[in-house]
């Protein structure tokens, strides 16, 4: 899978400096930012050790069908492998309103007018570190199409959300898959890519 460069630009095959005939076309191009933790984690009533994330799991599997750059958000100070030390931080940081900062170069949007924004579900509703992304970036001409992997939430509260913090975004439609599902939710991607239009 596509990782983003060292200067924060997502991954295009190819292309370090785009001429300006690539830059005239690359208005539309579709940016998929996602934040996923791998560890110990909720299945199917149990736990399971994840070596890799569900949210991960369904990034790449966009990636693998759709023309997207893609950007991992991942924490400057890492989420605890534990699940329930990654609860009680979870309930730290929403108590405390945190944006927890995010270690790498945030990618360039210029020419992304579509973003597939991905993370799991964490207390019904998005991780706060993807708060700060979308505080960081200019998101003002986009839309933005949420996806999470869950446990039992669904979507949650992240439409509300996403629509409170970027009031001049378009939050357009969502997806959201069980997290024990990932490996097998391919139709259900394909489904949502051809009705975005990303197919
Ligand atoms: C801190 C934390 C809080 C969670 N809270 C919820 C929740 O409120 N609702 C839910 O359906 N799943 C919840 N989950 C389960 C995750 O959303 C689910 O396992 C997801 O697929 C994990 O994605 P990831 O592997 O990409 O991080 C939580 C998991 C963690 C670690």
């Amino acid at each position: 899978m596509p990782q983003p460069s060292k200067t924060g630009t997502p991954t295009r095959t190819g292309t370090d400096t785009p001429s300006a005939c690539e830059r005239l076309t690359e208005a539309g191009r579709v940016l998929l930012a996602y934040f996923s933790r791998p560890g110990e984690n909720y299945h199917d009533g149990g736990r399971i050790d994840l070596k890799v994330g569900n949210t991960q799991v369904v990034a790449e599997m966009i990636a693998a069908i759709a023309d997207v750059d893609v950007y991992r958000i991942e924490a400057a100070d890492p989420y605890p492998e534990n699940y329930e030390g990654a609860v009680a931080r979870n309930v730290r940081e929403e108590a405390s309103d945190a944006r927890p900062a995010i270690a790498n170069p945030l990618p360039s949007l210029a020419g992304h007018d579509t973003i597939l924004l991905g993370s799991p579900i964490w207390n019904v509703q998005e991780p706060m570190i993807m708060r700060t992304f979308l505080e960081s970036i200019d998101v003002t001409a986009a839309t933005i199409h949420p996806f999470v992997t869950y446990a039992v939430s669904g979507i949650g509260r992240v439409e509300r959300n996403y629509t409170r913090l970027c009031p001049e975004a378009t939050i357009g439609e969502p997806l959201a898959i069980r997290g024990e599902e990932a490996t097998r939710a391919r139709p259900q991607v394909e489904a949502w890519l051809g009705r975005i239009g990303l197919l």
